[in-house]
């Protein structure tokens, strides 16, 4: 496995490996890689001859007194956890590399990064397609595979690529969980232990709405206030939302069915956790 910092390097390897007609997969990510990382991985590795995994932990995406500082970062350890999940290159490059001085170019998905995630997060979008289409444009993949996790981040990305008519396939994993229904995160390194058991009232919350709607209670209002009860019941728990949406145009619904996507942000302590479900999938 090569280690590679430069955007020039990789671009040129890219090149040389798209010369050869191999085809390359692309898991992004920031690091701290975990179990669902490696999901992301082990499928890339059976989607491309080349497999190439970019740690990158990129300060478009985070605001301001957000925890762009504190966010853990462990290259070496990453290392051997991409090498055991098969990875052939890993990209880690500097943000002065990918954001030299007179940087001013963005990429902008509109309706869909209003909700949500991006009510909260004013801008995070636009740094996370903006990261995510350089790193297109300089590992050149056939293939980049994405975590349900981050769910309207895959629904973004999905858009930005057909939007923009980028000849990258985008393939959407389901959520690794903890035994215990703890969905993974670089993010739970910063639970005491105390908040890690408060942190599963988020997927305590999504189960209960799915064994709910499975009952047969289709009202979208009642199924929130019951997420919304469940999970104030826990003292360390914020809630920032509890939503119910279309699984695909991301608007919101009155009347639950099989394809309504369950998205919850939860902040426990000072960490701020996100975790979703389809209701009528089993992930
Ligand atoms: P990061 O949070 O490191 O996540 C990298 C990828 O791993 C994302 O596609 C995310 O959805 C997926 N992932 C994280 N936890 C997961 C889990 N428990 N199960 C399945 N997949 C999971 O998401 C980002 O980084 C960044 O925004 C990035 C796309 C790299 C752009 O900077």
């Amino acid at each position: 496995m090569e280690i590679i910092e430069s955007v020039k390097e990789m671009q040129s390897l890219a090149t040389a490996f798209r010369a050869e007609g191999k085809r390359i997969a692309l898991v992004p990510t920031m690091g701290y890689l975990h179990e669902g990382h490696a999901s992301l991985m082990r499928e890339g590795r059976s989607l491309g001859e080349i497999l190439v995994a970019s740690i990158f932990v990129n300060p478009a995406q985070f605001g301001a007194g957000e925890d762009f500082d504190s966010y853990p970062r462990d290259l070496e350890r990453d290392s051997r956890l991409a090498a055991e999940a098969g990875v052939d290159v890993i990209f880690a490059p500097r943000a002065s590399d990918m954001y030299p001085p007179g940087y001013q170019s963005w990429v902008d998905v509109e309706r869909l990064t209003l909700p949500l995630c991006g009510g909260s997060r004013p801008g995070h979008f636009r740094g996370v397609t903006t990261v995510v289409c350089k790193l297109f444009n300089i590992v050149m993949p056939h293939t980049a595979l994405f975590g349900k996790k981050d769910y309207q981040q895959l629904a973004v990305i999905r858009r930005m690529t057909a939007d923009l008519n980028m000849a990258v396939e985008i393939v959407g994993m389901p959520i690794v969980r903890e035994a215990d229904g703890l969905a993974m995160s670089s993010r739970n390194a910063y639970l005491t232990p105390a908040e890690r058991e408060s942190a599963l009232c988020l997927s305590r919350a999504l189960g209960e709405a799915r064994t709910l709607f499975r009952g047969g209670e289709r009202d979208a209002a009642l199924l929130r206030e019951k997420i919304v009860a469940l999970i104030t019941a826990e003292p360390a728990a914020r809630i920032d939302y509890v939503e119910l949406r279309d699984m695909e145009t991301l608007d919101e619904v009155a009347a639950a069915n099989e394809r309504t996507l369950v998205a919850l942000a939860v902040k426990i302590g000072k960490t701020r956790l996100i975790d979703n479900c389809v209701l009528g999938e089993e992930n």
